[in-house]
C-alpha cells in the first residue's frame, strides 16, 4: 500500500491491482485515451481532469465508469481495465474510488456535458502538473503518478 497526502493534505491510501478497501466503491475515476492522445474533461470549477464521479443507485462501479466517461467527454467505452483503488480520508468523511484505464472507441458530440465543458485531448500530461492551475486537484497527487505508470507499462508503449 502506498500512503501519501493529497493537494488538500488529506491522507490517501492507494493499492494497485486490488479492490483493497471495498468491493462496492462509491466513486470511480477513468484514465482514458483516444487515438493515441489522453482524453480528459474540463470540469467547470476544478479544471482539467480525467473523467469520473459517483456510483449511482442501481449501478455498479464499472457501469458508473462507462456512464461518467460518456457524460463528461462523449466518449464510448467498451472495455475497462482495472488499475487499483484508493481511499481518501477527507475532512467530511472518507471516499473510496476505483481507477480504470480505457481506450475510447469514438467520441460523440454532445449538447450537454453535465458539470464539465466536455472533452480535452492532450498529447502529454505536463510534468509540472502539480503547479499548473489549469488542472484539477485530483490530478495533483501520487494517485495519478502511480496509475499512469501502470497504464504506460501495461497498456501503451510510452
Ligand atoms: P458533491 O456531492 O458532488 O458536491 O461532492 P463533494 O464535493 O462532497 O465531493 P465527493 O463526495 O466527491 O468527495 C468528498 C471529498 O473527497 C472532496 O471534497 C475531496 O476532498 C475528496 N476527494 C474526492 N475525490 C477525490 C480524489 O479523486 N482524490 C482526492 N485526493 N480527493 C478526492
Amino acid at each position: 500500500m502506498k500512503v501519501f497526502k493529497d493537494y488538500y493534505h488529506n491522507t490517501v491510501k492507494l493499492v494497485l491491482g486490488k479492490e483493497a478497501f471495498s468491493k462496492q466503491p462509491k466513486h470511480v475515476w477513468v484514465i482514458t485515451r483516444y487515438q493515441g492522445q489522453w482524453l480528459l474533461t474540463k470540469h467547470a470549477d476544478r479544471g482539467t481532469e480525467f473523467p469520473g464521479g459517483k456510483v449511482e443507485h442501481g449501478e455498479d462501479a464499472q457501469e458508473a465508469a462507462i456512464r461518467e466517461v460518456k457524460e463528461e467527454t462523449g466518449g464510448h467505452v467498451s472495455r475497462l481495465n482495472f488499475i487499483g483503488q484508493y481511499y481518501v480520508d477527507g475532512k467530511a468523511g472518507h471516499i473510496i474510488k476505483n481507477i480504470y484505464f480505457a481506450n475510447v472507441d469514438e467520441i460523440e458530440d454532445q449538447e450537454h456535458y453535465f458539470e464539465t465543458e466536455g472533452p480535452v485531448l492532450l498529447n502529454d500530461i505536463p510534468r509540472n502538473i502539480k503547479k499548473d492551475d489549469r488542472f484539477s486537484f485530483m490530478m495533483k497527487d501520487e494517485v495519478l503518478v502511480h496509475a499512469l505508470k501502470v497504464v504506460r507499462e501495461k497498456y501503451i508503449n510510452k
